[in-house]
């Protein structure tokens, strides 16, 4: 396996560097599961490829909860796997495919410093990836796209190119060729290598795990194809080089180019040449925009202070004990197992069993680097948006809440479990599974959800992992608003409108609008109040 960790020496070689920290984006549909298998498989993490899905089912009978995934044949929990590759530590973040998981898969995408967007090559950018790409450009990671099922008919080469640079506003710079597309695919010319990369159908003598077999352009490959296809190939890679924009390693970088391959996830073909792009050009930890005792600063990778951010907890990922884990993505320094760290709440934690992911297995990490992630089992200590660090001083900014689209009342069958209900959709809501808030007069719970399946996720975790028959009703709310501008002003509008206040979780004041007519209307009236529709955690 060829070695593509950077050169050098000393703190070029610090095992921070050595990290890669990305997420897959795409579409539902687009391949994004089946490409992460064989990622994992290509890179030897796992086997043969199909163990992330045999894996998925074992986790699905230990757990309740995840039976809607199991219902709906959709990946609703994000982890975090990692694996070695060419001399590099990966953590591949996994982001929830459907859409109304956007909040949870936003917060993941914060602990990525990369990010692989998968298109379907028969339909180029769909609404789900733009989003997402949005999500992206907030942060400007930067993207590599695989073009997938060249094995099925796809779109013209151009057409695709156009569509990303047309819809996402992004550079795409053609790092292969490929020749037909379905039955006709025959495989892709490497542009910068000018080798032509056969596409070996399974069962004809095809090793994924080498990558695709290589013959010169000049030489064998004319052997491979024939003389149309040959002559159509080069003519492509003509077209690219006078048309398309050349890579530019630095404009990826920054977020504004995004290279592009072409493969088939399903038949392991391009998956190998997608990791070595990914070793040779995806970034390491990024500098972390960060407040220290309130003030802005920055936390550098190779800085000693231990800190990171809690982007996901998990509950009873194992129900027969009630832990919760935190994953929390380290931006600097070397963390040791034992450490004690203290959250920007004034909370200490020692840090005993850190957990690190891996295909198969979880192990406990004796040691780990900025971009590593690691998995701290707490007993609700530790929220999404927290910040560990050493001197608990530091905070790292950008983890919001956003402004929920969906309201719901909870209502308990049996009244007598209220206090079991408070306890149940607080935790849930520190997880950020659903928003929660509580209305100042009467006391009642709205939950709050970006869409209804998170709704659906929460009532039956509610049902399975706390026993409480509840139902979810219509709210007379649609939408809710953070408040912010001067105190007077603030207080006499919850004055006038006390039926539509409510507290987060945080006790941060909510407006709870019946309609966006409602917001704008509010607006208008009260301009020296400011309606927010993201708060930043605990700001
Ligand atoms: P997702 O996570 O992005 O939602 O996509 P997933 O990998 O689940 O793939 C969606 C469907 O597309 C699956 O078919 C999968 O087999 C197929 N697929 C993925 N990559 C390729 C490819 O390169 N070529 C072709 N031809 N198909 C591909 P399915 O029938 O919906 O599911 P399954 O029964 O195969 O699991």
């Amino acid at each position: 396996m060829t070695d593509l960790a950077p050169a050098g020496q000393g703190a070029n070689r610090a095992p921070w560097s050595l990290r890669r920290t990305y997420a897959i984006i795409s579409h539902p549909d687009a391949g994004k599961t089946t490409l992460t298998e064989n990622i994992l498989a290509a890179a030897g993490a796992i086997r043969a490829a199909g163990q992330v899905r045999a894996r998925g089912e074992n986790r699905r009978t230990q757990s309740d909860w995840m039976k809607i995934e199991r219902e709906r044949g959709i990946s609703v929990s994000a982890s975090v796997m990692t694996y070695e590759y060419a001399g590099l530590t990966f953590n591949l973040l996994d982001t929830p495919g459907h859409e109304d998981f956007s909040e949870d898969t936003y917060r993941t995408l914060t602990a990525a410093d990369s990010a692989i967007m998968v298109l379907d090559a028969a339909k180029g950018v769909e609404p789900r990836t733009l989003k997402l790409v949005e999500v992206c450009r907030l942060r400007d990671i930067p993207i590599l796209t695989f073009i997938n099922k060249m094995d099925r008919e796809a779109l013209d080469t151009s057409v695709l190119l156009d569509d990303i640079a047309d819809k996402l506003a992004l550079d795409a710079a053609p790092m292969q060729w490929p020749v037909g597309s379905g039955n006709r695919f025959k495989g892709v010319m490497d542009l910068t290598s000018r080798d032509f990369l056969k596409y070996v159908r399974p069962g004809e003598g095809h090793n994924p795990g080498a990558g695709a077999p290589r013959f010169a352009m000049d030489g064998g490959a004319k052997a491979e194809l024939t003389p149309e296809e040959y002559e159509e190939l080069v003519e492509g890679a003509e077209l690219a080089q006078e048309v398309c924009p050349t890579f530019n390693p630095q404009s990826y970088e920054e977020g504004h180019m995004t290279p592009v391959y072409f493969g088939s996830a399903l038949r392991q073909f391009g998956v190998r040449e997608l990791l070595d792009a990914l070793a040779r050009h995806a970034p390491g930890p990024q500098t972390q925009v960060a407040t220290n005792n309130g003030r802005e600063d920055k936390l550098e990778p190779g800085d000693k202070e231990v800190a990171g951010f809690v982007f996901k907890v998990q509950a009873n990922m194992d129900p027969n004990h009630r832990d919760r884990v935190a994953f929390v993505r380290l931006c600097s320094g070397e963390f040791k197992r034992g450490m004690k760290l203290k959250t920007d709440q004034g909370k200490a934690l020692t840090v005993a069993n850190p957990t690190m992911f891996f295909a198969q297995d979880r192990e406990l990490a004796d040691e780990a680097y900025a971009g590593d992630v690691i998995g701290v089992p707490n007993h609700g200590t530790l929220r999404v948006g927290d910040t560990l660090s050493t001197s608990g001083k530091w905070r790292v900014a950008g983890l919001p809440n956003f402004a929920p689209e969906m309201l719901r009342r909870a209502r308990l069958k049996d009244p007598l479990k209220a206090k079991h209900l408070k306890k149940a959709l607080e935790s849930l809501a520190e997880e950020g599974v659903t928003q929660l808030f509580r209305l100042q007069v009467g006391g009642e719970y709205v939950v709050g959800a970006v869409g209804q399946l998170q709704i659906e996720v929460m009532a039956e975790r509610v049902d399975t992992e706390y026993g409480i028959e509840v139902t979810f009703e219509t709210a007379s709310f649609e939408t809710a608003r953070w408040l912010d501008g001067p105190s007077d002003k603030i207080d006499a509008f919850i004055d006038r409108h006390k039926t539509a206040i409510a507290e987060d979780i945080d006790g941060a004041i909510v407006f709870l609008a019946k309609s966006a007519w409602e917001v704008s209307y509010s607006e208008e009236k009260h301009p020296d109040i400011r309606f927010l529709k993201a708060k930043e955690r605990r700001a």
